[in-house]
């Protein structure tokens, strides 16, 4: 008997393959973030997307946000919070996100658990983003996602999970001093590492100078295939350039917060801008928001959406990349 969340037929394969390519022709949302409830468990220093006390989004709710993302022709579909296990039904609405979409969820894995794990493996989910930021545990507490509590959630993750797995870093001030022990841990661990640039509350980056471009160097080196699009522009940022690029927020890149109002990211300053539900979100909205001038571009870190608008600002570079990450990303299951 299939349980609830035992998903008959999540898109992958040859139907994920036509989504993208009819996503990326016809314009239609590459990336979008979920928020299935504002409420975490941690408080890092350097977040402001989270609060102590909402309750989850009811399911009923995100089902209908999510089949709005369906109609829209969505390929990609992140459950995002504040911390998205803290829904109690994360699997079943992975599960749903998942018929249609590629489905991933960015954690910082204190929730995680065999029970959790076992739930989500027949969802369809195709990746887990664990945020991890340092090594050694912070006593100030403004670093509170550290190996010292996550490396065994990980270990238990690569034996049980049959999803990909990648961990994932804030580089900021207060983790810069320990950013080359995290990549000597990543590749102990075997495990991808990706990494945000800090941005402030209105999505303007807030680390600059050559001791960044360093890291973000020594990074490139360790790791010669992720993000290299969104890189080299958080590079260009940390010198002082500010590159000139579209941002696509609204279009290509989606955020959904927790009241179901579409955003054109997740900068305090757009709440409200684009002033529309997802449920009546329409094609017309997508396009509009293509090119619709955000205001600002210059000195934006809000890496995911540079990342989502990079396809059709810089096309060849932006598949080139994609593709050898796909390489990259090792499937658990595949390997056991
Ligand atoms: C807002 S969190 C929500 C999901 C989950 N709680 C987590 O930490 O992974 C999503 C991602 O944004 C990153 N993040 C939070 N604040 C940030 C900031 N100011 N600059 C860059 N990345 C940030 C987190 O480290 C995490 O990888
Ligand atoms: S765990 Fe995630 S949502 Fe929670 S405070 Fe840290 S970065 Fe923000
Ligand atoms: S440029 Fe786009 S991603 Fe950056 S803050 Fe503005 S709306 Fe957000």
């Amino acid at each position: 008997m299939l349980h609830p969340t035992d998903n008959p037929r999540p898109l992958g394969g040859v139907r994920l393959a036509l989504k993208l390519v009819d996503t990326v022709v016809k314009k239609r949302p590459l990336y979008t973030q979920l928020i299935v409830t504002r409420r975490c468990n941690l408080s890092c220093g350097y977040c402001f997307e989270y609060d102590a006390k909402s309750p989850p989004v009811p399911t009923e709710l995100l089902h209908q946000r999510i089949s709005a993302l369906h109609r829209l022709g969505t390929f990609h579909i992140c459950m995002m919070g504040g911390e998205p296990l803290m829904h109690p039904e994360i699997d079943v609405l992975t599960a749903h996100a998942a018929r249609q979409s590629q489905v991933s969820i960015t954690t910082n894995g204190f929730l995680l658990s065999d029970e959790i794990i076992d739930r989500l493996n027949n969802t369809g989910l195709t990746w887990m983003q664990v945020s991890v930021d340092q090594v050694k545990a912070d006593k100030s507490l403004y670093i509170q996602k550290t190996l010292k509590t996550l490396r065994t959630k990980l270990e238990r993750l690569k034996e049980r999970a049959r999803f990909r797995i990648l961990i994932s870093m804030v580089l900021c001030e207060q983790t810069k001093d320990g950013f080359r022990d995290l990549i000597d841990a990543a590749h102990e661990l075997d495990l991808p590492l990706g990494i945000s640039i800090a941005n402030d509350a209105s999505g303007q980056i807030s680390v600059k100078g050559k001791e960044y471009v360093d890291l973000c160097d020594y990074y490139w080196e360790q790791f010669p295939a992720p993000q290299m699009v969104e890189l080299d522009y958080g590079r260009r940022l940390m010198r002082g350039e500010t590159p000139k690029w579209t941002c696509r927020g609204g279009s290509r890149y989606i955020y959904v917060d927790e009241h179901g109002e579409v955003q054109a990211c997740p900068a305090g300053e757009q709440k409200g801008k684009i002033g529309k539900q997802i449920v009546d979100y329409t094609d017309a909205d997508v396009a509009y928001h293509y090119t619709s001038a955000k205001g600002c571009e210059k000195g934006c870190a809000v890496m995911c959406n540079y990342r989502a608008s990079a396809l059709d600002n810089q096309p060849v570079r932006t598949i080139a990349t994609f593709l050898k990450n796909i390489a990259r990303v090792p499937v658990v299951a595949a390997r056991r």
